[in-house]
């Protein structure tokens, strides 16, 4: 087990923003409401995961706990899976106030689930992969490969660099921020690629690859924006 590893990676130490805090989860969802609609994110997910009823979910970096809600509605069990408890505590309430009761929120990361439940059908992670350096990325998604069940499915959707012109891509992704959110996102964009760990599209790839899954479609958009529909081979 890695949690018993001394020299585990420590996923729950908050690098860059710090998600822990009070303060910055109860501006999550007003903030990134101005460049994104989390919503309407997930449903669409959600649409293309062809989840059927009986199917196990389970979300790493939940967060406020949106998509876990939205998938709670269309299969029988649903794992959060969140470092901050912060977090969690507010994605429970939100799940509460929406009366979704087959949520398990679990205060774990990606190197430190344990995964007891019946093997998922799909796993979705968003903005959250990047807070682990590119080895324990790829430490952390063979493990998520071994909880699927064959033939299941990971959508990963993240910041993730080019490898022509990032420098570029990223001074004008910055602008965008700060047009859509003022000084907190221009602050919130700087901040991740300045103390976080985005790392390149084909590294992202590769790992996906070498981690065992066959990796069905890419998207990249917006200079530094990845998303990954793969499968578990
Ligand atoms: C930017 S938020 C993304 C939240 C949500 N997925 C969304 O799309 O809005 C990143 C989340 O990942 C969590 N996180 C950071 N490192 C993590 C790790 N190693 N394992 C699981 N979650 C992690 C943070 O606590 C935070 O809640």
């Amino acid at each position: 087990m890695l949690y018993d590893i001394s020299w585990c990676y420590d996923e729950f130490k908050q690098i860059g923003k710090d998600y822990g805090s009070a303060e910055e989860v109860d501006v999550y969802d007003s903030s990134h409401a101005d460049f994104r609609d989390i919503r309407a994110e997930a449903e669409s997910v959600l649409d293309r995961l062809e989840l059927q009823p009986e199917d196990v979910v389970i979300d790493f970096g939940a967060g406020t706990g949106t998509f876990a809600i939205a998938a709670a509605n269309r299969c029988a069990e649903v794992y959060a899976i969140d470092v901050s408890r912060t977090m969690l505590d507010h994605a429970r309430e939100k799940a509460v106030e929406a009366g979704a009761a087959n949520i398990t929120f679990v205060h774990r990361g990606f190197l430190t689930y344990e995964h007891a439940g019946p093997p998922a059908a799909a796993i979705a992670t968003t903005f959250a992969l990047h807070h682990l350096p590119d080895f324990w990325k790829g430490i952390a998604l063979q493990r998520l490969h071994a909880m699927l069940k064959p033939g299941g499915k990971l959508y990963l959707h993240d910041v993730v660099l080019p490898e022509q012109r990032p420098l570029e891509q990223i001074a004008s992704f910055v602008q965008e921020q700060a047009a859509a959110g003022g000084d907190f996102l221009r602050d919130d964009a700087e901040g991740h690629f300045r103390d976080e760990f985005s790392t390149y599209d084909w590294i992202m790839e590769g790992l996906l690859e070498r981690a065992g899954f066959r990796v069905e479609a890419v998207d990249y958009r917006g200079g530094v924006m990845g998303t990954y529909w793969c499968v578990r081979r």
